[in-house]
């Protein structure tokens, strides 16, 4: 049998949490750290402070067990540990740099603390070249006469599947820079079995933003194509169809909508270029994907404020306010871009969805802006003059085409994320836009529109 480890994971975000109760899973002996002590007493009581299916239940099992711990208390936790997990975040700065002080705090800690040999696994999104630094910065602030080493780990959990994102894991990539740490990173992994990719430390901490980014690329390249079907008469689901069937390309994340958002794609591909330019190069393919994303998140906007006079006074159903169906995150989600510019045209903004709306209440509350929050679709449709779907949630997705007919006052819908068929809309008489398809209903029936190249259209004619 594997050696069971006692780690440290600091930090109980999305990647600390998933870490740490997937490492109890395994076997090891895991207490995970946070400075927020009403988080760890949530934690305790086997309540998750995160929206993520399957996370309660292995946190409660192991917590059961004795495998799993929470604590605030670092010296403790960190003295005498074999292996630490660090899975703070690094937030996005002004610039686009990432934030290094939560990784810098926790480093410092380790360094006054650890009483036995120790390695550092830095699992948070960090530059390339920022582990050399977090090495050289524990050993300068080292109490005790200990070896410590730093090892780069990404993480590619994606939010709402985290825990078989980590369980079941198409890779594992380490980084690091003596046998010693290659040797145990190895057997810690050792119990999940699945292909661990040894490279250097800074080639580990390039894997991550290089899959991130070329992910990010995907999208906007089909949003890009979907653009321009919209113009010649294509439809991008074909098109997507089509190009699947090569296994260079893969079936996967070629859906063209209102583009990528979330806490990864957008911070990480504005930091790799952020990167790029400290190197005096330019990443022109990845400032692409980042131009691309910036114009589609409004894309819908623009078109249905094209075909009204004015949103002043309308009721404006919104279906869907997170990045993505799964989780109650709403970190760069089209929606934080779309419903301000709608409730500043004078909209009466209806917002459905089943687990963001107490998270976009806190920034748009009833009664300060015209907002309202509805228990389900319906009660959005209601009596709307226009639909807007920003997210692709299975309870919008069984909204029946008959419904905005029979519920709007104009059923006149702007579907960000492809969820229906051109011809089912069609059918039941709703006047229908989507991204990268043929328009249905209305006077816009059969005409390919695209707010970008209106204009020129125009300027040529
Ligand atoms: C992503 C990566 O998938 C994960 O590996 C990494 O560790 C963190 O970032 P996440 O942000 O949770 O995970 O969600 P993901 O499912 O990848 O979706 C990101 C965004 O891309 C969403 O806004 C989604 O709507 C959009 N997307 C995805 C598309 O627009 N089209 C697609 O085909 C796929």
């Amino acid at each position: 049998s594997s050696t069971s480890y006692k780690i440290s994971v600091a930090g109980t975000g999305y990647v600390g949490l998933v870490a740490g109760v997937c490492f109890a899973e395994v076997g090891h002996r895991i207490t995970c750290v946070d400075i927020d002590e009403q988080k760890i007493n949530i934690l305790k009581q086997g309540i998750s402070p995160i929206y993520e299916a399957g996370l309660e239940e292995l946190m409660r099992k192991n917590y059961a067990a004795g495998k799993l711990n929470y604590t605030t208390d670092y010296i403790q936790a960190y003295k005498d540990a074999d292996a630490i997990f660090i899975g703070v975040g690094t937030p996005e700065q002004h610039d686009g740099s990432a934030n290094l002080s939560y990784i810098a705090a926790v480093a410092r800690q380790i360094a006054e603390t650890i009483e036995k040999n120790c390695l550092v696994v830095v699992k948070s999104t960090v530059p390339v070249g920022t582990n050399d630094k977090v090495e050289q910065f524990i050993h300068d602030f080292l109490v005790n006469d200990v070896k410590v080493e730093v090892a780069s780990n990404p993480e590619f959990l994606a939010q709402g599947t985290a825990v078989r994102d980590t369980l079941e894991a198409a890779r594992i990539i380490i980084g690091t820079e003596s046998k010693w740490a290659e040797e145990m990173l190895m057997k810690i992994y050792e119990p999940f079995n699945i292909p661990i990719v040894s490279v250097s430390r800074r080639s580990a901490e390039m894997i991550k933003y290089a899959s991130n980014d070329f992910l990010a690329l995907k999208i906007s390249y089909m949003n890009d194509i979907a653009n321009l079907c919209e113009l010649v008469g294509a439809d991008i689901h074909e098109v997507a169809r089509g190009m699947s069937f090569d296994e260079r390309i893969g079936g996967k994340f070629l859906n063209a909508g209102i583009g990528y958002g979330g806490s990864c794609f957008p911070k990480d591909t504005k930091a790799l270029d952020y990167l790029a330019r400290q190197n005096g190069y330019e990443l022109r393919t990845v400032k692409a994907a980042i131009a691309v994303n910036n114009d589609q998140r409004t894309i819908l906007f623009k078109k249905a404020n094209q075909r009204l006079i004015t949103f002043n006074g309308l009721k404006v159903a919104v279906l869907g306010l997170t990045f993505k169906p799964g989780t109650d995150d709403l970190r760069e989600a089209p929606s934080l871009e779309n419903v301000p510019l709608l409730l500043e045209q004078g909209a009466e903004v209806y917002a459905y969805d089943p687990a963001g709306s107490d998270n976009f209440r806190k920034l748009y509350q009833e009664g300060d802006y015209y907002i309202k929050y509805a228990e389900n679709p319906e009660e959005a449709l209601d009596g709307a003059s226009v639909c807007f779907i920003f997210t692709e949630w299975s309870e919008v997705k069984a909204v029946k085409p008959e419904v905005y007919k029979r519920l709007m006052r104009t059923p006149l819908v702007y579907d960000g994320r492809n969820i229906y068929e051109i011809e089912e809309m069609k059918a039941a008489g709703v006047e229908y836009y989507s991204i990268g398809r043929a328009a249905v209903g209305g006077n816009m029936a059969g005409k390919y529109s695209n707010p970008h190249i209106t204009n020129h259209r125009l300027y040529i004619a």
